[in-house]
């Protein structure tokens, strides 16, 4: 709490009246504030004036001290490690936390501090919500308030004999249509038993992780990705996301075990791993390629897409679309992975969620327009043509691997490896792709093969400079249908 202490300095003032200058001064939880200083002059020295003043003054004071109490740092109690020299206080803007979790059957208990900033989404904050059966987690905001010994509730978690499957399918029909109750979400990533790693990129691990008797993906993210680890579980919950051509997610999850945050993300498992892992394994049929090329174009399609309505979704943007964030499921067909740099459009506003950085994504599949940096970033169109451009990349590479045009059957290679080093700065991609404007080379004999030569002309549609020229994720998922149908591929 505070303390106020008013002082009083009398003098004379200049024409007809005197002054009378109140200053006050708050002690709050030991440190000294500067309060309100307020000149009172009087015109005439009546000790009603004086005291009708001095109530103005006093109002104001109070004012001001309820001010205080709403913005000044929050104190609670605080039981991590670093927390002992402080006296096992901690000083935060944001929230007290009081949490109970029962891991491995021991009850552990932990006070601390949250900072205002990771109180997010704002009215359920990830951080603040319990998990049943597993963690009680309380969040408060007045001093101290965290010194409750909380139970972990015993309410039953999502009945044994229901798979992943079933429950996500019940619970986000049932719910917002875009996943699993968060509470939900953290019963399951708490349950997962990791079994190997699998994979590394920018933002961390993935690993195969067994929950029930199925496989589950977690990508692991170290806590100072927590902005990624928190945009893409965001992205991956938008309403009506859910395709069978974009990576079904499962679950977020932050534990915190009081001395550093891990952060997880839950989705299908797909054996194959990556486009880039399974074309390098495998080559395809033109059965094969017709099947990963439709369903990629199908998957980027229903993101680029606005649904209008209550039950709709907004457009999204991937920005990052390349052969490694592509995932190839049992199937074999597309699940588009890796939303994390994804954006969103609000066509009521015509505005887009976030602002957008000029140039993120990988520097090989940026698009010229990106590269020498004259896309139009208020225009959303342009994150979705730049993202087809990615898109005709991925289809050299598939095309590449196919083997049915013929005998001649080329090796993997990522698009522009006669043209660029590995690893290409932004410079030597912006010298070849906009400057030379040269583009992968499409073979001439792929002009013999009808499958191959839809293909190509595909691709050049997908690379022209002028992105509004490009085709639309729409128009080559329609290309891909009728050739599907043409050459009799069940898809
Ligand atoms: N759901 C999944 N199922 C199976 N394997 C996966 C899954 N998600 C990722 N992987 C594997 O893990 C690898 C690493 O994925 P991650 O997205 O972290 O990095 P990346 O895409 O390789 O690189 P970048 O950081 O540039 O995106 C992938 O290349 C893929 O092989
Ligand atoms: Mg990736």
């Amino acid at each position: 709490m505070f303390t106020v202490i008013c002082c009083l300095l009398a003098g004379e003032a200049g024409v007809s009246g005197r002054f009378l200058t109140v200053a006050s001064v708050f002690v709050i939880n030991g440190h000294l504030s500067p309060g309100l200083t307020l000149p009172l002059f009087m015109r005439c020295s009546g000790t009603s004036s004086i005291m009708a003043n001095l109530r103005i003054y006093v109002t104001l004071l109070v004012l001001q001290a309820v001010q205080f109490e709403a913005c000044h740092a929050l104190w609670c109690n605080c039981s991590t490690p670093q927390c002992l020299q402080e006296g096992s206080r901690c000083e935060t803007d944001g929230a007290c936390v009081a949490s109970s979790s029962l891991l491995d059957g021991q009850e552990q208990r932990v006070r601390s501090c949250l900072a205002k900033e990771k109180l997010v989404p704002p009215g359920q904050p990830f951080f603040c919500l319990s998990a049943e059966g597993l963690m009680h987690i309380h969040c408060c905001y007045t001093d101290y308030c965290n010194s409750m010994d909380l139970k972990v509730s015993t309410a039953p978690v999502p009945a044994k004999d229901r798979t992943l499957q079933d429950l996500i399918y019940d619970l986000s029909t049932s719910g917002s249509g875009s996943g699993l109750p968060l509470f939900v979400q953290r019963t399951v990533a708490r349950t997962i038993v990791l079994q190997e790693i699998i994979g590394k990129g920018r933002f961390g691990e993935v690993w195969r992780g067994r929950w029930r008797g199925g496989d589950v993906a977690v990508k692991i993210f170290s806590s100072r990705e927590e902005r990624s680890w928190f945009r893409e579980a965001e992205i991956y919950q938008t309403i009506m996301l859910r395709h069978e051509n974009i990576l079904g997610f499962i679950a977020a999850d932050n534990k915190d075990n009081g001395t550093w945050t891990q952060l997880w993300l839950v989705s299908d498992y797909h054996e194959h791993g990556s486009l880039f892992d399974y074309l390098n394994r495998y080559s395809v049929t033109t059965e094969g390629m017709i099947k990963l090329a439709l369903s990629a174009a199908s998957g980027l399609a229903h993101l680029h897409m606005e649904i209008l309505g209550t039950q709709g979704k907004p457009g999204i943007a991937h920005r990052d679309l390349k052969s490694k964030n592509i995932l190839v499921k049992k199937n074999c067909t597309c699940a588009i992975a890796d939303l994390g740099l994804a954006v969103r459009h609000d066509s009521a506003s015509d505005t887009i969620d976030i602002a957008p950085n000029q140039r993120v994504g990988t520097k090989r599949y940026m698009a010229p327009e990106v590269l020498d940096e004259t896309i139009n970033m208020r225009h959303f169109d342009s994150f979705k043509c730049a993202d087809i451009y990615a898109l005709g990349l991925v289809y050299w590479e598939i095309a590449r691997r196919c083997n049915n045009g013929g005998t001649i059957l080329e090796d993997y290679q990522l698009p522009y490896f006669d043209l660029v080093p590995s690893d290409p700065s932004i410079e030597e991609m912006r010298k070849v792709v906009c400057d030379q404007k040269l583009r992968p080379n499409i073979p001439n004999w792929w002009q013999s093969y009808e499958a191959l030569r839809v293909m190509g002309k595909i691709m050049r549609e997908c690379w022209y400079s002028n992105g509004a020229a490009r085709l639309t994720a729409l128009r080559i998922k329609k290309t891909l249908s009728q050739l599907s149908i043409q050459e009799d591929i069940k898809v």
